[in-house]
């Protein structure tokens, strides 16, 4: 990897950006073309290493062989005949993704925030269904992020990514994350769901407690409620476990996944379980490019690259060695307030709002990290990221920090 300074953005596109695109990203000031593995290249030539991996979404690295081969080969088959006729990649994925989850149903959607609105629309159907139409209300957690969309996005915990798009949906209550006692108090007749991620992403990357999890399940048993667990950003391997819901031993009855599911394709998955998927019927939801043939044949790639290259095991590992670097770095390093995460989604929690200078000056050093906010450092590599690029990162940020 070079030690350099990145290169600037290109003139001419940073012109284009700042005349025809709609001003909704603060973009860092680099344009890259191409990508290997852990290897991000910018308009330059210039080497970074990318532990950003397109939000989450590139868990078996940039244009891993065998799901560039699995996309060209089935763009040059067939790329779309909509939803109205059975597709093989879609059919192979369905199965592949209940047999590694839980015995039940899947729906193919394009994106986090579809898999949440489709859960949050399967939840209160089943419950029309089951003769309880009064239940309708979704209980979700103070600095939850769920999406964009406005049923996600009233399930969001973050009211000032809502405010300025009021008035949002009814029947959503947020209540603090990891707290039992809140839960319960929030959980009633009209209660239809509560809607969780295993950690936090988004909010600042904070895990459940084991307990807090296995509680919630055993409440929503105990209210007769569904559990939603949002494994958008924790699953495909992320925390070191296929979906993280089998490390914490808490089976929910709807899971949404979507970001690593095609290795950086489009694509979201709701699954759920038989009784309550069984509510969904024809015309009650859909999408025209939901379970596409390409995006379904990169996920079909991305589930035997993860598989055969023991890529899940190696985030437990390589996550592992990366917290425990953290660890080591904040011990010596005043700035650090806190480490946190599970697998290789890990962040470091700042004393001071430093944290965009931080990823700036990282980025100056060849090495792309995230800031979430002014004060939060996230680390979400590929998961094939190995020692070397474990090292590389953790003497940059002692340089930089
Ligand atoms: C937990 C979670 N749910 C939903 C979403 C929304 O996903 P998308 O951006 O694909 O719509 C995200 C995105 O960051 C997420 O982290």
């Amino acid at each position: 990897m070079n030690r350099q300074m990145s290169s600037p953005l290109p003139h001419e596109w940073k012109t284009k950006d700042d005349e025809f695109v709609m001003r909704t990203y603060s973009r860092k000031p680099v344009m890259f073309v191409r990508g290997k593995g852990m290897r991000l290249w910018d308009a330059a030539g210039r080497e970074y290493l990318d532990f950003v991996s397109g939000l989450g979404s590139c868990v078996t690295g940039h244009c891993h062989p065998r799901v560039t081969k699995a996309v060209k080969e089935q763009s040059e088959k067939l790329i779309q005949v909509s939803n109205l006729y059975y597709t093989a990649p879609q059919l192979e994925l369905s199965e592949k993704l209940v047999s590694r989850a839980f015995p039940g149903r899947v729906f193919l959607c394009n994106s986090g925030t579809e898999a949440c609105e489709g859960a949050i629309k399967l939840a209160r159907k089943h419950m029309r269904e089951a003769g309880m139409p009064q239940r309708r209300e979704i209980v979700a957690a103070l600095r939850s992020f769920h999406g964009r969309t406005m049923g996600s996005l009233s399930a969001t915990g973050q009211p000032e990514k809502a405010e300025p798009f009021a008035p949002l949906l009814p029947g959503f209550v947020h209540v603090p994350f990891n707290d039992l006692d809140a839960l319960e108090a929030a959980l009633n007749e009209r209660t239809c769901a509560v809607m969780l991620e295993p950690v936090q992403g988004e909010g600042g990357v904070y895990p459940a407690d084991v307990a807090y999890l296995r509680g919630v399940r055993e409440l929503c048993d105990r209210y007769g409620v569904l559990l939603i667990l949002d494994e958008v950003q924790t699953g495909m391997g992320r925390t070191g476990s296929l979906f993280a819901f089998q490390l914490y031993g808490t089976e929910p009855d709807i899971m949404t996944v979507a970001k690593g599911l095609a290795s950086g394709l489009p694509i979201g998955a709701l699954l759920a379980k038989e009784e309550v998927a069984s509510s969904f019927g024809p015309g009650d939801h859909g999408s025209t490019f939901g379970g596409g043939p390409v995006p379904c044949a990169a996920a079909l790639a991305t589930l035997e690259v993860l598989e055969e290259e023991g890529l899940v095991e190696n985030a437990a590992r390589t996550g592992a060695r990366l917290l425990e670097g953290l660890r080591e770095l904040a011990s010596r390093k005043d700035v650090i307030a806190e480490v946190r995460g599970l697998g290789l989604m890990l962040a470091l929690q700042l004393k001071e709002e430093v944290a965009e200078d931080a990823a700036a000056a990282a980025l100056d050093r060849g090495l792309v990290i995230n800031n979430i906010g002014r004060d939060v450092l996230r680390f979400l590599p590929p998961l094939l990221v190995g020692p070397f690029e474990v090292d590389a990162l953790l003497e940059g940020l002692e340089a930089i920090l």
